[in-house]
């Protein structure tokens, strides 16, 4: 196993503390020699987790797990009904230990970390990168150092960063300043940076890929629809679904579908100039706060996922992302926060145009759980009605509100 640079192919070993190339500045990968790895359906027998596909992931050691990964596959009729699409699933991404998808990189993050000698992890974060890595930093003995942009991260996510003992700092700028900083400081201090420009945690995440796989009995959808923010989770699918066609496991890559919100969509506006380069946008602005990112990091990884699975990138309203988020939650049970509602939004948008075929099969990926921003419910659904503790008064309001 080795760190290729996806720009100019210069090889770094892995035990290198390198986040991007020395001679090109691009963005690195994780080669394995893959002649020597032994992977087949008939050997894939336990249930889905990250560490069942361990065999692909770049750990010798005993990983730091909290049971990352396994997470539900729902097949959800009714709201494919309200789409107009024949089979759906939604790919419950919240309901990992810590409420996001962040953990399966986390768990494969912490643990280089450990295998490296690394006293202290770090990030800069929309809220649930720093959740997950206080929460396995935590299980790991070792300390982590979170930067924030400063009253822009929904409060579930902030309070599990507090509670699980990162040293927390709220930056007075926006996340891409935070990003900034907070390579400079792993730089300076030596800390290990573990936000997706680290391509070992992006590893942990293609196991999302590999799960969507093997829940549909090792068949293939023919796409994946998924929000949009640094731009890592794209890029890891992706790299999972390639990695099970090499193995012949699937013929096909899915059509990666990436969403963004209307007011942070770099990398929307970059495939439909045809660009494999984004130009950054300054001030980033979106009720989904985990997705509110002017300067993606691994555009490159994510516009090369799309162009090559024939894919698209589009955008989305804070309303679409809003009414997205309720018919989840309404139709199907599902809680999700608002970036994970734009893979919904984004379906609906595109089944509307007539870009996505009424008879798909179509996987979207929801990110994170709804508890993560009960701000955001209070602002979009209202508050409690208040009533007096009498039963004649709550029978008055009812009868103002449900329909026998
Ligand atoms: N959905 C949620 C809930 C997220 O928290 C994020 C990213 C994304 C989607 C986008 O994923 O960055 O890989 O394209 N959150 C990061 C964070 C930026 O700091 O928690 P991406």
């Amino acid at each position: 196993m080795f760190l290729e640079c996806i720009e100019c192919k210069a090889e770094y070993p892995d035990t290198e503390i390198i986040y991007t190339c020395k001679r090109c500045g691009g963005l690195l990968d994780v080669i394995y020699d893959y002649s020597k790895i032994d992977l087949s359906v008939q050997k894939l027998k336990q249930p889905p987790s990250v560490w069942k596909y361990a065999s692909l992931l770049p750990i010798k050691r005993e990983p730091v797990s909290i049971k990352e990964g396994g997470t539900p596959l729902y097949r959800c009729d009714r709201l494919a009904k309200q789409i107009g699409i024949h089979e759906l699933y939604v790919k419950h991404e919240g309901l990992n230990p810590t409420g996001s998808f962040k953990d399966r990189g986390m768990t494969v993050g912490v643990s280089k970390a450990l295998e490296l000698g690394m006293k202290t992890v770090a990030c800069a974060s929309t809220g649930n990168t720093s959740a997950s890595l206080a929460i396995y930093a935590a299980k790991a003995g070792i300390s982590a150092v979170v930067l924030l942009p400063e009253g822009k991260v929904a409060m579930g996510k902030v309070a599990q960063a507090l509670m699980h003992g990162a040293k927390v700092l709220a930056i007075r700028g926006n996340f891409d300043d935070a990003f900034r900083l907070v390579r400079e400081l792993c730089d300076r201090e030596e800390f290990y940076l573990l936000n997706s420009i680290n391509p070992f945690r992006l590893e942990g995440q293609k196991t999302i890929g590999f799960e969507i796989i093997d829940q549909l009995g090792w068949e293939s959808p023919d796409r994946i629809v998924l929000p949009v923010g640094n731009a890592g989770n794209i890029s890891a699918i992706y790299k999972g679904f390639s990695e099970f066609k090499r193995f012949a496991i699937i013929e096909e890559i899915p059509k990666m579908t990436g969403i963004q919100a209307e007011g942070a969509c770099p990398i929307v506006n970059a495939f439909r100039r045809g660009a494999r380069e984004i130009i950054p946008e300054k001030n980033p602005e979106t009720i989904a706060s985990a997705i509110r990112i002017g300067d993606p990091v691994n555009a490159p990884k994510a516009l090369h996922a799309i162009y090559d699975s024939e894919g698209i990138a589009e955008k989305v309203s804070d309303d679409e992302i809003i009414d997205a988020q309720k018919s989840l939650a309404r139709l199907e049970g599902i809680g999700v926060e608002p970036a994970s509602a734009a893979s919904i939004a984004g379906l609906q948008k595109l089944r509307e145009q007539g870009v996505i075929e009424q008879d798909e099969r179509v996987v979207c990926v929801t990110t994170g759980h709804l508890l993560k921003d009960p701000e955001e419910v209070i602002s979009v659904c209202g508050a409690p009605i208040e009533v007096e503790a009498d039963i004649e008064a709550i029978k008055r309001v009812l009868s103002k509100s449900i329909s026998k």
